[in-house]
């Protein structure tokens, strides 16, 4: 059976998949874009595949468009405990070794799988973490699962599976956290599908790391059998942003079939047992030096993982972390005087915006001590400290900056975002609500209300505080940048909003 949809056409719809969502279908694969474009055209209200294509590539594409394509374009594979050898690594080695390090101190853990599907991976992370950690209630977890798909994501979020993904579960924790609800239907438990809070996020348009998503100061990314779908520039661009994610140390895990070595500069790759991790470095030195044992090397994973931690400790990245250009450099006058204040201020700005938050915090913190008290100044440090998951620090610039202005509402909802992170849900609640006190159209301060409610179930809560979101959200111009919001549009909010409110 010839072609019906002309390759010129193909290509248009490939070139557009590619820029908003990296997914890649090279010529080979136009059999399959023909046959899955169609299925989508279908939910579009479109009779045949050319003129939806015709339609797509001339239209202005949103985010519920790109949602509904990417519902009939991605490959959702996934099963439970996926890859053995990866779940091995994270009990035996990165896990133990985070909680050491937390333990009496800040007790939390960051984790986020990108690239979710239907939870299983984001679930087996959690049962890992339940194995390791007996007091879970005096830690403060946070597991975020998001994906494109956001069909995949409600199905998730259900935690409903069948024996299929549960072909890799060992019975022991089909025994302890499953309950077969009627014959061939597993139900997840409440303690691990509470521990997982899933959320639409593209990894190629949309903004991370941010404090907005979850997705800053993390300490392990799992990003499996996702890139492996994108073409090599966004899948790059994609590692590049995960490594400002990660707090200093923090662990990358893909898969064998990412085939992603050349594309992690800023990160040291070891092999443990079987797996290839990556662990971001912020100091590079040199050339990179893959340790790669063979099984007979070392037959225990724990005899290993001693090597990769002397591993880490010297190898090293291939690049260097982007370096500011001179401009952005701090200059060796005095920031005393108002003007050269704000100068100082604008160039730690840029600094921050390039995630080089050594140097920005070294701009902030002198003129926080040289020059008049500033929120801006203080608010920044505390942004900087937030991203590199020092939120004790964060918690206390951010305490200043409110001190020192008391009636900014962008203040009060960066400490209720701080305190937030930090499982201070009461207290976090009070600034969200002094902030819309101070500014009822702080459409930040509604979303963060709505999704406190919507974690919490209370889903009438969540709807109403997401219709003020959206009631404020009207009285800006759609292509305008919300306040506090780093980059994202009234548009691009209004329809996270739209996709969270439509998924039940
Ligand atoms: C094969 S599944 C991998 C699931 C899981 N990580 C695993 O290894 O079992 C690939 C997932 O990547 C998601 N994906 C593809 N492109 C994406 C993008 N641009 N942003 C976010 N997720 C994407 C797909 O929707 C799909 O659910």
């Amino acid at each position: 059976m010839g072609s019906k949809i002309s390759n010129t056409l193909l290509e248009h719809l490939s070139e557009l998949l590619v820029r908003h969502t990296g997914l890649y279908f090279p010529r080979q694969r136009y059999g399959d874009l023909e046959r899955m474009i169609a299925t989508a055209a279908k939910d579009f209200g479109y009779a045949d595949a050319q003129s939806f294509i015709r339609w797509l590539t001339s239209a202005c594409i949103t985010k519920r468009h790109i949602e509904i394509l990417a519902s009939h374009l991605t490959v959702g594979e996934t099963y439970f405990f996926r890859d053995k050898a990866s779940f091995d690594v994270l009990e035996e080695k990165i896990l133990p070794e985070l909680i050491s390090i937390r333990k009496g101190q800040d007790q939390r853990l960051r984790i986020w799988s990108a690239g979710c599907s239907t939870g299983e991976e984001a679930y087996s992370i959690a049962m890992s973490v339940y194995k390791l950690i007996p007091t879970l209630k005096d830690w403060q977890i946070t597991i975020l699962a998001t994906d494109i798909n956001a069909r995949c994501l409600l199905k998730a979020s259900k935690g409903y599976f069948r024996p299929w993904s549960l072909r890799a579960t060992p019975q022991s924790i089909k025994k302890k956290f499953f309950k077969e609800t009627t014959p061939g239907c597993f139900q997840l438990s409440a303690q691990i599908r509470d521990m997982v809070s899933f959320s639409y996020l593209n990894l190629v348009e949309d903004l991370y790391p941010s404090v907005l998503n979850n997705t800053n100061a993390l300490d392990i990314i799992f990003c499996r059998n996702v890139l492996m779908y994108l073409v090599p520039e966004k899948a790059r661009q994609i590692i590049q942003n995960f490594s400002y994610c990660l707090v200093d140390k923090g662990w990358l895990l893909v898969s064998p079939n990412d085939q992603v070595s050349d594309l992690v500069p800023d990160f040291v790759m070891a092999k443990v047992a079987q797996t290839i991790v990556y662990r971001k470095e912020s100091t590079p030195i040199g050339p990179p030096i893959a340790w790669t044992p063979t099984a007979s090397d070392s037959p225990h994973l724990s005899e290993q993982v001693v090597s990769l931690h002397e591993l880490t400790s010297t190898a090293v990245a291939v690049q260097p972390p982007a370096i500011p250009s001179p401009e952005l450099l701090p200059s060796h006058d005095t920031p005393s005087s108002p003007s050269m204040h704000e100068t100082t201020y604008q160039r730690a700005l840029k600094l921050y915006e390039a995630n080089n938050y050594k140097d920005a915090a070294e701009l902030l913190h002198m003129a926080a001590q040289t020059g008049p008290d500033n929120s801006k100044v203080l608010a920044l440090l505390a942004r900087v400290y937030a991203n590199e998951g020092k939120l004790d620090q964060a918690l206390a610039w951010a305490t200043k900056a409110t001190a020192s202005d008391t009636l900014n509402p962008v203040c009060h909802y960066l400490q209720a975002i701080i305190l937030q992170e930090q499982g201070k849900m009461s207290e976090a609640l009070l600034h969200l609500k002094k902030c819309l006190y101070l500014d009822h159209d702080f459409v930040l301060a509604h979303f963060a209300l709505g999704n406190q409610a919507y974690r919490k179930d209370k889903t009438s809560q969540a709807k109403k505080h997401f219709d003020n979101a959206q009631s404020s959200l009207r009285k800006y111009n759609p292509e305008e940048v919300l306040l506090e919001a780093e980059g994202l549009t009234a548009q691009r909010l209004s329809e996270i909003i739209t996709s969270l409110t439509t998924q039940d």
